[in-house]
């Protein structure tokens, strides 16, 4: 079995190895919490088990739509924002060739992830001529990003198809009976599959949120489910803590934190990684980021982002620390051939692979930020296939409950996010807002100081 570890060799200048076995002295405690549901948020813990409660039958079934989307459509719209959006866009983006040639199989694009005009512009434009399938994901059915993109698609959809074919067209992933998604849907007898009510977006890949768009794009969910099945079995099952590297991972991510490394760099040299990144971010940053705690999850795309951030995080402000992916096989063998002239002076690599280029990098980068006092860690992914893939997700999800627990939050709500949407539902004037409205208004139009 692939495994994936976890080498923190290099946080050793910050922590002392006596302090990590004393944070892991809560590890058991916190364990039972999650395990038993007796923690902060425990009716969002549906997560927990989500790998052994898909059954073999239901993968089945979301592969065979998969196929079939695949057979009859060009184009998959995959409509949703948050967690109903960032799972399977890192499953896809991870696993699938990063270019595909025109024609060649389905392409995913995504939409209701902003209220851009010009994306959903240039997206209905790419739309034309072309055999559409959309699947909308929205837990709540009341997202107003996700909402509009589905209200201006699925009249395209009825323009171009007619109202059976089109409603046949699209398929609602929601919650089992509630939200104006739910609704419609039933209405208008699209398919439907249920986001469980235990299980919050952010936790929701290996639910049809996630599977539907992955397994759609060709990618064996099989493989995925069993990736976080057996990643389940090493992480939520080892009491061991010692043997348990998510739970190390948590563990040591606190003591970097109370040592004021306030922002943690998610760092890939594998580009194809960027939005398991942006995935890890939701995921941690909503998670932690409450009741004015929690560290801020960053990314980087190196070796990019080295000739961008990497003067900033060499010798910037010391808060950070960083945790490297390493992908141990890239699948990948790309030779370094002799040139006669020698003009870029690279006839030293001859016979080298650019696997091995991109690791010395990589090795080179961890050592030299550690010298200039950021202390990091790397999570060693074996490859990046499906099964990986769906290990490393439960990875992430098993140590931030850990984290969050041991930092003394509620891992699992998201109070924070409802300020914003407040304000733009008061400031676009919703009915039974009116005084929202108008306190907002004011409030805008004072103390202005514009240059
Ligand atoms: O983690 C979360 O709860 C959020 O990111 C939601 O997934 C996001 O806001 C989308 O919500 P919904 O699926 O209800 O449209």
């Amino acid at each position: 079995m692939k495994k994936i570890t976890l080498d923190y060799t290099n946080i050793q200048d910050a922590v002392l190895l006596s302090e990590l076995s004393g944070k892991l002295e809560s590890y058991s405690e916190i364990r039972n919490m999650i395990i038993n549901k007796t923690g902060k948020g425990n009716d969002f813990l549906g997560w927990v088990d989500l790998p052994d409660r898909i059954s073999d039958q239901e993968i089945e079934e979301i592969e065979a739509l998969g196929k079939r989307i695949r057979e009859e459509s060009d184009l998959l719209v995959v409509i949703g924002i948050g967690g109903s959006y960032l799972g399977a866009k890192a499953a896809i983006d991870a696993l699938l060739p990063a270019f595909k040639k025109s024609g060649e199989g389905i392409e995913i694009v995504f939409a209701g992830q902003s209220l851009s005009p010009r994306y959903l512009k240039s997206l209905l434009a790419h739309m034309e001529g072309r055999r559409v399938t959309v699947n909308v994901i929205s837990k709540s059915g009341t997202t107003t990003e996700p909402a509009v993109a589905f209200r201006i698609i699925r009249e395209w959809m009825i323009a171009k198809y007619g109202k059976e074919e089109g409603c046949r067209r699209i398929i609602a992933t929601t919650d089992s009976s509630k939200g104006a998604l739910r609704t419609l849907a039933d209405e208008e007898g699209m398919k439907t599959y249920v986001i469980p009510d235990d299980v919050g977006g952010r936790f929701s890949v290996l639910t049809p949120v996630g599977l539907v768009p992955i397994a759609a794009a060709g990618i064996s969910i099989k493989d995925l489910v069993q990736g976080a099945r057996d990643g389940a079995a090493q992480y939520r099952d080892e009491a061991d803590v010692t043997k348990n590297p998510s739970a190390v991972y948590a563990a040591i991510r606190n003591i970097l934190y109370k040592k004021g490394k306030t922002t943690e760099i998610l760092s890939n040299f594998e580009p194809q990684l960027h939005y398991v990144a942006e995935w890890w971010k939701q995921l941690y940053g909503e998670s932690e980021g409450k009741e004015n705690k929690g560290i801020f999850p960053a990314s980087c795309d190196f070796t990019t982002d080295l000739h961008s951030m990497g003067q900033w995080i060499q010798e910037g402000l010391r808060n950070i620390f960083e945790t490297f992916i390493n992908v141990e096989d890239s699948g990948v063998k790309i030779l370094l051939g002799r040139e006669e002239k020698d003009l870029d002076k690279l006839n030293y690599l001859e016979g080298e692979t650019l696997e091995f280029v991109n690791r010395q990098a990589f090795l080179g980068t961890a050592s030299a930020h550690r010298d200039g006092g950021v202390p990091n860690m790397t999570i060693n992914l074996p490859d990046i296939s499906a099964y990986s893939i769906g290990k490393l997700f439960y990875f992430f999800e098993w140590g931030v409950a850990v984290s969050g627990y041991m930092l003394g939050v509620n891992p699992f709500d998201q109070p924070g996010v409802e300020s914003y949407k407040k304000n733009m539902f008061a400031l676009l004037g919703k009915p039974g807002l009116e005084k929202e409205t108008q306190a907002i208004r004011e409030k805008l139009a004072g103390n202005k100081l514009i240059v």
